[in-house]
């Protein structure tokens, strides 16, 4: 145990006198700016009333904000360090209290007709984590998750090529899907060593990509929502959000598949993944605004400028470049810092950000956006992380 302290130790300051001399130390000064606004972000988003996939978004957020040693790209996520993660626990809580019969989680919000087949599933990686978290609860945390599986691999339509589809009453893709869905699949292959779901969420993923990916301006970006039904595109545009939604779905996916102890032998799906949240950086970045923004479309819709998509894309990044660094150079740094710099100056007094896209009105501005809130603890977590602090 000493041993183990005084290497970290010994670590860390190698680390920092490495940053001195290679400019990290003014990252480090920048973070404890930003720090401060931080809270009123996290209090935004924990007063804002959820949808079933903002439920989700908020808790996956808020894990990797105040716990980030149980998210995904935390060192050893799937088991328990003794630890309670309380604050993700109880947005866990709430969703799968408000799980309809059906098990989609979060559902139970107004009369429970909101049509969609995969949002709720973007709360089950957290109910699931309660299983080995909260041992009072662990039958109650397992039934719930098993039952939102249950829904989305055996209840919700299929496409013609068996992706599940987003919604509950007809057949189409949209790239939201992939955050909402495929990461959860993966989390319970991880944390129940079954490797067929790793898989699966890798298929999904794969499935979905080739129904939504489109050439644009600056390269393959995925359009927004096709029906399977119709043939047909609901939204052809290359929506920043959607992007970033594909791209944050993906990377969770493809470091829940590497960490996972059946995940070995996996490599080539892994690399697929990121090869495929590469595309998306490149295509989103070669696109943005004067304000160091990205657009809310590419082509296709608005332009204006959205930090939601930003901070999303950024926290996409920021996490790329740490934890696949031959993969992900420098310059995608300088990209999430340029975005950082211009999400984090405009956060309001409330700790809401600004402009952002209206998350039920896809081509206009809003006031408050949960997701974006979200987003930015994202961000900001996955800069932290990265700079080892
Ligand atoms: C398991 O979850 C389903 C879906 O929420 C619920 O209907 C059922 O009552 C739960 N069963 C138990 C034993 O908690
Ligand atoms: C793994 O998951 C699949 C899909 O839910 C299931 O059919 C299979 O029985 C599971 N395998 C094990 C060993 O639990
Ligand atoms: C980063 O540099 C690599 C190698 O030159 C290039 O392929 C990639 O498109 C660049 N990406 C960005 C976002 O600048």
């Amino acid at each position: 145990m000493q041993l183990i302290i005084s290497s970290v130790f010994l670590l860390s300051a190698i680390k920092l006198s490495f940053g001195a001399t290679t400019g990290d130390t003014s990252e480090v000064s920048l973070y404890q700016n930003y720090e401060g606004v931080i809270p009123n972000v996290k209090s935004a988003m924990l007063a804002s009333i959820r949808t079933s996939w903002e439920q989700g978004t908020a808790a996956g957020g808020i894990l990797e904000y105040d716990n980030p040693e149980y998210s995904v790209f935390g060192r050893s996520p799937f088991t328990s360090n003794g630890k309670e993660p309380i604050s993700a626990l109880q947005l866990a809580y709430s969703a799968a209290v408000r799980q309809t019969a059906d098990g989609r989680l979060s559902q139970n919000i107004g009369d429970a007709l909101d049509g969609a087949a995969l949002d709720g599933a973007s709360a089950g990686s957290v109910v699931l984590m309660g299983s080995f978290t909260d041992e009072s609860r662990k039958a109650y945390w397992l039934n719930a998750s098993e039952a939102e599986l249950n829904y989305i691999l055996n209840v919700a339509p299929r496409t013609s090529t068996g992706a599940i589809s987003h919604r509950a009453d007809s057949r189409q893709y949209w790239a939201d899907g992939v955050y909402m869905g495929f990461p959860f699949i993966a989390y319970y292959g991880a944390v129940t060593q079954n490797q067929t779901l790793l898989q699966i969420a890798y298929d999904q993923c794969r499935l979905y990509r080739d129904a939504l990916l489109l050439d644009g301006p600056t390269g393959k970006l995925w359009g927004h929502i096709y029906s399977d039904d119709t043939k047909t595109w609901t939204d052809k545009g290359l929506w920043g959000t959607g992007n970033a939604w594909a791209a944050l779905g993906m990377l969770r996916v493809a470091v829940t598949i590497q960490k996972a102890n059946c995940g070995s032998g996996m490599t080539g799906q892994v690399s697929d993944l990121m090869a495929w949240v590469k595309e998306i950086l490149d295509g989103e970045f070669a696109a943005l605004t004067s304000e160091n923004l990205i657009p809310d479309y590419v082509i296709g819709g608005p332009t204006f400028d959205d930090a939601s998509a930003s901070a999303a894309l950024a926290s996409v990044a920021y996490r790329s470049v740490t934890l696949f660094p031959h993969q992900f150079g420098s310059n995608y740094t300088t990209v999430a810092n340029k975005l950082r710099d211009a999400v984090l100056s405009r956060v309001t007094n409330l700790g809401t950000l600004s402009p952002v896209v209206d998350p039920l009105n896809w081509d206009a501005q809003g006031l408050l956006s949960t997701e974006a809130q979200s987003f930015a603890l994202m961000m900001f977590s996955a800069w932290r992380d990265g700079l080892g602090l």
